[in-house]
């Protein structure tokens, strides 16, 4: 007998809520969030509308630098289940000045250490490139920003995309490697044909239902 295939999550309610260049002019924290985070052009508002089943609700483009505000949408899932997906601008975008990457520092910045909705960052790298330093210090800021005594623990979900990209054959040696070099999990994905999407919902799921708020997803 084969065995049963997961069912997959439907989003049944997904809407453009917020965007805005200031974290502190965010919508209130009445729902628990999960953020994406990583370098621009990694394919962060892809995988966003992969999750969402939503074809160009996040907007998307060949060019780095196109989500330059922090963009919060509102997703309900079949099961009830309610959230919001935050996606943030990326970073490592060369041709960005000082003054804006500056900005764009203190804006993803002040969003971490002090969104106390927030549960996790899906921390997104391309499967061919795998981890570096900029990865590593965003980890580090969340990890103090999410300390004991410095607020909630904030999740890190590492997500490898693009997958799709490279030969069937090197997928699993190139995700032992990225797991290897951020010593956690690392999901492989595609928003080309929505490959570990469901894997990233049950991650999801986890850091909201996990919780001290167990069982709850509205906070306010
Ligand atoms: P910024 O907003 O600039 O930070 O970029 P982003 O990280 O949101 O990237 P975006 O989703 O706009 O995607 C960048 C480019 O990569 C687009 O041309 C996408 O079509 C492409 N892309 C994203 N994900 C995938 C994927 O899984 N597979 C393939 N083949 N292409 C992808
Ligand atoms: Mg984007």
């Amino acid at each position: 007998m084969k065995p049963r295939a997961e069912p997959s999550t439907t989003v049944v309610d997904a809407s453009f809520e917020a965007g805005s260049t200031d974290a502190r002019s965010l919508p209130p924290p009445t729902l628990l969030e999960v953020a994406l985070a990583g370098r621009s052009n990694v394919g962060k508002s892809s995988l966003l509308n992969t999750l969402m089943q939503r074809r160009g609700l996040a907007r998307t483009s060949g060019t780095p630098g196109c989500t330059r505000q922090l963009n919060m949408f509102q997703v309900r899932c079949s099961d009830g289940l309610t959230l919001r997906l935050v996606d943030l601008p990326g970073y490592g975008w060369a041709q960005r000045s000082r003054h804006e990457r500056g900005q764009w520092q203190a804006m993803v910045e002040r969003y971490l250490a002090h969104r106390v909705s927030l549960r996790a960052i899906v921390l997104v790298v391309d499967v061919r490139r795998g981890p570096g330093d900029d990865e590593t210090q965003l980890v580090d800021f969340v990890r103090q920003a999410g300390a004991p005594g410095g607020g909630r623990p904030i999740d890190v979900i590492w997500v490898a995309t693009k997958l799709d990209k490279i030969a069937v054959a090197a997928r699993k040696p190139a995700l032992a490697r990225l797991r290897r070099a951020a010593h956690a999990p690392v999901i492989g994905f595609s928003a080309k044909d929505a490959s570990g999407r469901e894997e990233l919902w049950q991650r999801i799921r986890g850091a909201i239902l996990g919780g001290p708020l167990a069982g709850a997803s509205i906070v306010g």
